[in-house]
C-alpha cells in the first residue's frame, strides 16, 4: 500500500517522456556525427543498414539510462551524448543478431534488418555496431569501462546460448529463466547504468549503486517485454506478438502456467510447446491457460519486486539530496519515474 502510493507521487507520463524525446534526439545526432565520420569511405550498404537499423525508432532506454546515471553523479558534457550513442550501438547491434537468432522478421515498426538486408548484412552491420561501440567506450570510459562492458558483452552471448539450450522444455524453472534474463538483457542495462556512473566520476558506493539499479530494471524490463510478447499490440511494440511461444521460449509466464495446471490441460500445453513447428493456436492456447492461471499478474508482480529493489538501491544518492544540484536531483527523480514506467510501458 506504501508502495503504490509511493509509485503514484512520480507519476507524471508526460513529463518523463518529454525528457525521453529531448535526450533521444540528443543522442540521435551524436550517431549521426559519429557515423559520418567513422563511415567515411566505407560500403553504401554498411552506411543504408547502419541508417536503417539506428535512425528509425526504437525507444532510446539506454543512452536515457546512460545519460541521467552520469548526470547524477554530476557530469554532463558533450562526450556524454557520445557515449550514450555507444550503448544504443552496442544494443542496435544484439538486437539485429537477436533477429537472426529469433527468426524475427519485424523490429522497430518494419522489417527487421535480416529481413530487408538478409543474413549477411544482418550479421556484419550487427559486427560493426559491436565494435565501434567497443572503440567508443574505450575511449570515453577508460580500460575499466571497456572491461565492464565485454564482460557483459560476453554473459550476453552466453544467455542466448542458455536460452537455446532451455527451448521447448517444460522443465525449466524459474530460477533458470533468470539466469538467462540476467545475463541475455540485464547485464547490458547494469553496464549502461555502472559505466555512465565511472564517466561521471562516481565513487564506489555511488557506480555500486547504479549497477544494482541498472540490473533490477533491467530484470523487470525482460518480464515486461516477455507479458508484451503475449498480451501487446504490434502496432505499439512494433514487433510480432506471440513469437516467444512459437520460438520455444520459456519465459515467465509459461514457466508459472506449466506449474500451476494440471491433468489433460497441462499435457496438452505441453504437446502444442513441444510441437515443431510451434503455432499461433498454441500460443492463443498457452494464453487462455496463463489468463486462468493468473501467470500474467504473477509475472507483473515479480517485475514490480524487481523495481522496487532497483529504487531501494538508489537509497545512498537520496540521503545526499540536500548537498546535490539541481542536475543531480532531477535526474534522481526521472530514473525513479522511469523505473515505474517500464512497468506500465505498452512499447
Ligand atoms: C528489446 O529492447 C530487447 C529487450 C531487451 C527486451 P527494447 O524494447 O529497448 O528495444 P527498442 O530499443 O525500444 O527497439
Ligand atoms: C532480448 O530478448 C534480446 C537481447 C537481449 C538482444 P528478446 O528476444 O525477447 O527481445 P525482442 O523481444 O526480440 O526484442
Ligand atoms: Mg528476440
Ligand atoms: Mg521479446
Amino acid at each position: 500500500m506504501k508502495e503504490k502510493k509511493r509509485a503514484s507521487a512520480y507519476f507524471d507520463t508526460a513529463f518523463l517522456l518529454a525528457f525521453i524525446q529531448q535526450q533521444a534526439a540528443r543522442t540521435e545526432e551524436a550517431m549521426r556525427l559519429d557515423l559520418e565520420s567513422s563511415l567515411s569511405g566505407q560500403d553504401k550498404m554498411l552506411r543504408e543498414a547502419l541508417h536503417y537499423a539506428l535512425l528509425q525508432g526504437g525507444k532510446r532506454l539506454r543512452p536515457v539510462l546512460a545519460i541521467l546515471s552520469s548526470r547524477l553523479c554530476g557530469r554532463d558534457d558533450d562526450k556524454l551524448y557520445l557515449l550514450a550513442a555507444a550503448f544504443e550501438y552496442l544494443h542496435a547491434g544484439s538486437l539485429i543478431h537477436d533477429d537472426v537468432i529469433d527468426h524475427a522478421e519485424n523490429r522497430r515498426g518494419k522489417a527487421s534488418l535480416i529481413k530487408k538486408y538478409g543474413m549477411t548484412a544482418a550479421i556484419l552491420t550487427g559486427d560493426w555496431l559491436h565494435a565501434r561501440s567497443m572503440h567508443l567506450i574505450g575511449s570515453l570510459a577508460g580500460q575499466e569501462g571497456l572491461d565492464t562492458v565485454c564482460h557483459a558483452t560476453r554473459a550476453m552471448v552466453d544467455g542466448e546460448f542458455l536460452q537455446l539450450r532451455y527451448a521447448a522444455d517444460p522443465a525449466v524453472t524459474e530460477e533458470q529463466y533468470f539466469s538467462v534474463v540476467l545475463r541475455k538483457t540485464a547485464g547490458l542495462i547494469r553496464s549502461t547504468c555502472a559505466i555512465a556512473a565511472l564517466f561521471g566520476h562516481a565513487d564506489c558506493e555511488q557506480q555500486h549503486a547504479l549497477a544494482q539499479y541498472g540490473e533490477k530494471i533491467g530484470i523487470a524490463f525482460q518480464i515486461v517485454d516477455d507479458l508484451l510478447d503475449y498480451l501487446g499490440d504490434e502496432q505499439a511494440t512494433g514487433k510480432m506478438v506471440g513469437n516467444d511461444f512459437i520460438e520455444g521460449k520459456m519465459t515467465l509466464p509459461l514457466i508459472h502456467v506449466l506449474a500451476h495446471t494440471a491433468g489433460d490441460q497441462r499435457a496438452v500445453l505441453v504437446q502444442a510447446l513441444e510441437r515443431t513447428p510451434r503455432d499461433k493456436d498454441g500460443c492463443g492456447m498457452a494464453r487462455q491457460l496463463m489468463h486462468a492461471a493468473e501467470s500474467f499478474t504473477f509475472s507483473q508482480q515479480r517485475a514490480c519486486l524487481e523495481v522496487e529493489q532497483g529504487l531501494a538501491a538508489l537509497s545512498c544518492f537520496k540521503k545526499k539530496t540536500q548537498s546535490a544540484t539541481r542536475m543531480q536531483q532531477e535526474s534522481l527523480m526521472i530514473l525513479e519515474q522511469l523505473a515505474y514506467y517500464i512497468l506500465r510501458r505498452d512499447r
